[in-house]
């Protein structure tokens, strides 16, 4: 029997990478995991038996070492600036290595004329991805993860609220994968390029929910009730500034903004759900309460006690006494392009024809 091919994981601590990394080393493939620094989660990919490589994932040169021996790869952007240059690097190296297949982590909403100027350079770099006829290609276009509302599942534990910008709480406007999904997805390619090759997949959960039966859901698996509050743009910033989860950075911030704008207008509700984790990976996509449960088994810190409840409302005022920074100010004074006739998705001619089945209706649906 022929060996497995190697495997390049990259951002192979992040959401999606390490589940990659995990599910390829379970089904005996060799996997290389690119990763930034040791720590917890590169103790994980050990013990599974990955190879690590600590590098930076925006050089050339450690990329170029990475892609030694690999015959296919996992190109996942991390969620920060320079994406286009992380795209760069990635398909660089895979020309010079000759890789033969690339899984390539796109977005929904890539477009074009896009306001966000992340997903323009994630729709730039699905154009470089794709240029070398000679490597397959097949595109992971996902919309809003699960794991954004996880972000602030201490305050629904704690304080029974599920604070986001997210519009009316009776519209459903997001079917969100878990981290898992897409990963299952995303191997289901990587191990099988002659079925996957050239297409494009956008894995979803199995249900579209509104915010706030993202509430109920969180209220289920917490054991306690949750209430969704719809929170300005403004009250975002300040707590996405005074928590930075995730270490989120100020420029992606911006582009927070912009992301929950679209879910507003339901964006991510358009052609949602889809069947792409089963057809691809065999599995029933996993609800989101499901998903969440994961989380709460997880996380000893989100059973409720009264010295927690003391600590959340402590973060509370945090929040509410941080300043926000002004939006516009910070992609200026980072010199983002910004274009003078920029289109959210559903405006956009081209998007709306690639991304909309004519047997779909684009509306989101209200809660019968
Ligand atoms: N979140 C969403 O709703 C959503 C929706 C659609 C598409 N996406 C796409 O998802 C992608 C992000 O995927 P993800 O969420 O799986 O990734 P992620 O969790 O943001 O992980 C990125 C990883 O890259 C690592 N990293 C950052 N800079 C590095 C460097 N210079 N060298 C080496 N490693 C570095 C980080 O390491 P540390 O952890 O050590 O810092 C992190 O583990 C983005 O391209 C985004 O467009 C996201």
């Amino acid at each position: 029997m022929p060996a497995k091919p190697k495997i390049l994981v990259t951002s192979a601590s992040g959401k999606t990478g390490l589940q990659v990394a995990l599910q390829l080393r379970a089904k005996a493939y060799p996997v290389r995991a690119f990763i930034r620094q040791r720590d917890h989660r590169s103790d994980i990919l050990e013990r599974a038996g990955a190879e690590l490589f600590v590098g930076d994932q925006y050089s050339l040169s450690d990329m170029r070492s990475a892609m030694k021996g690999v015959q296919r790869a996992y190109q996942c952007a991390p969620t920060a600036p320079n994406g286009l240059h992380f795209s760069a690097v990635f398909t660089a190296a895979t020309y010079e290595a000759k890789v033969e297949h690339v899984v390539t982590l796109s977005q929904w909403l890539s477009s074009v004329d896009h306001p966000s100027l992340f997903t323009r350079e994630v729709y730039l770099g699905d154009i470089l991805i794709g240029m070398r006829p000679e490597m397959s290609v097949t595109t992971v276009n996902v919309g809003w993860f699960a794991e954004n509302y996880l972000m602030v599942l201490g305050m629904a534990a704690h304080l029974g609220k599920f604070t986001m910008p997210l519009g009316d709480g009776d519209v459903k406007k997001n079917a969100a994968p878990s981290n898992e999904d897409i990963a299952r997805v995303v191997v289901g390619a990587l191990t099988d390029p002659a079925h996957h090759a050239g297409k494009t997949y956008r894995p979803t959960g199995p249900t579209l929910l509104s915010p706030n039966e993202i509430a109920e859901a969180m209220g289920r698996a917490l054991g306690r009730r949750v209430r969704y509050a719809d929170i300005s743009e403004r009250m975002m910033v300040k707590a996405l500034k005074a928590l930075r989860p995730a270490n989120y950075s100020e420029a992606a911030v911006t582009q927070l903004a912009i992301y929950s704008e679209e879910y507003r207008r339901g964006a991510f509700a358009v052609n949602a759900p889809t069947e792409d984790v089963f057809q691809v990976s065999g599995h029933e996509p996993e609800a989101f309460e499901s998903i969440v449960r994961r989380k709460v088994a997880e996380q000893p810190d989100l059973v409720r006690s009264l010295s927690r409840s003391i600590g959340a409302i402590g973060i509370f005022l945090k929040i509410l006494t941080t300043r926000p920074f002004d939006l516009d100010h910070a992609q200026k004074q980072r010199d983002y392009v910004q274009l003078s006739s920029a289109s959210y998705c559903q405006d956009n001619a081209a998007w709306t024809e690639k991304h909309q089945p004519k047997d779909v209706q684009a509306e989101p649906k209200r809660v019968a």
